[in-house]
């Protein structure tokens, strides 16, 4: 009889993980470890590898909701994904079924406000226009108005969500902006530690008409879905520089497209848009002034490393019934 013999514990792995991490996922040998390391996993695919499994570590590309926890069954235990950000997880179905969530909050930030000061200064002087005229030979005479921005000594910045990353980004632009620079944020709270980087607290109208560079680095939620609309655009300076480097669906994409038509937006540096990846023919993609870069926030060897290890600790925590290193608040 296999009455008593204990079930090997199963976890399905949506992508390719780095060395490091894949080496903690082998050592972790009572597991059974199935990897999908081909792309993307078809959607069928998944709903078919994932019944049976104790836990799934999947990312940002794998929609988590009832249909998959319904495909997975009753036994799995732990849902990890390897990001900060878990919009793509529905976590109601997660909250009624009791099964935590594991994300990777920390070790992206510097990597992702990094990656933010280079939308921000990509934006503010022209650097996709002149990488393009670089390469494509329209490159002139050095003249007093060839391809000038703008600057960002004295200048204000708004940060829409002064977390972790936002904070961070806010510390980073703090130099460029100088001393008689401004930082506000707007938000759902206030933030202890805003005083200690000099970041004033104001509605998200003040924001939006008295900023000079808006750095959108606030979570996507059902409250901040599409908070980006044409009216938020158009009370924005006509000078503006506006960053995302948080989740595409923040913006309502064709709202921005418009506001870019009628020249209300100075420049735009994106690092999320919908979908992703973007139709190289899309609208947004026709602005010289609109900078967009593939989702590469937390794209640094180290942070992925951190990342991937981070996930896999909350995976294996959870199949094996301990609370997970760095659950989600569900
Ligand atoms: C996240 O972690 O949410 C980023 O979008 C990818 O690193």
């Amino acid at each position: 009889s296999t009455s008593n013999t204990v079930r090997r514990p199963k976890v399905l792995v949506t992508q390719a993980l780095l060395p490091d991490s894949e080496k903690l996922l082998e050592n972790a040998e009572e597991v059974e470890v199935e990897i999908w390391k081909d792309g993307l996993i078809p959607r069928e695919e998944l709903l078919k590898k994932v019944k049976g499994v104790d836990g799934i570590l999947c990312t940002l590309s794998n929609k988590i909701d009832k249909e998959l926890l319904d495909a997975t069954g009753p036994q799995i235990k732990v849902v990890s994904t390897v990001s900060v950000g878990y919009d793509h997880v529905d976590v109601k179905e997660l909250r009624k079924r009791n099964i935590p969530l594991g994300y990777t909050p920390g070790v992206l930030t510097d990597a992702t406000a990094d990656l933010t000061v280079i939308l921000v200064l990509g934006a503010a002087r022209r650097i996709r226009e002149g990488i393009l005229s670089v390469l494509n030979g329209t490159w002139g005479i050095w003249t007093p108005t060839y391809m000038i921005g703008s600057q960002l000594s004295n200048k204000t910045v708004g940060i829409v969500g002064l977390g972790r990353i936002g904070k961070a980004t806010a510390i980073r632009l703090k130099p460029f902006i100088g001393a008689n620079g401004k930082i506000i944020y707007s938000g759902n709270s206030d933030k202890p530690y805003a005083g200690e980087i000099g970041a004033t607290k104001v509605d998200f109208d003040t924001l939006l008409r008295e900023s000079d560079v808006i750095c959108v680095t606030c979570a996507l939620t059902s409250q901040t879905k599409e908070m980006f609309d044409y009216d938020a655009f158009k009370k924005m300076k006509k000078s503006v520089v506006f960053v995302n480097s948080a989740r595409g669906g923040l913006v309502k994409q064709d709202d921005l497209v418009r506001a870019l038509s009628e020249s209300l937006l100075g420049s735009v540096g994106l690092d999320v848009t919908t979908p992703e990846p973007l139709d190289p023919q899309d609208p947004l993609l026709k602005y010289d002034n609109v900078f967009v870069l593939p989702h590469i926030g937390s794209a640094t060897y180290e942070t992925r490393t951190l990342m991937g290890n981070i996930a896999v600790e909350n995976l294996l925590a959870g199949v094996r019934g301990k609370p997970l290193p760095h659950a989600a608040q569900l």
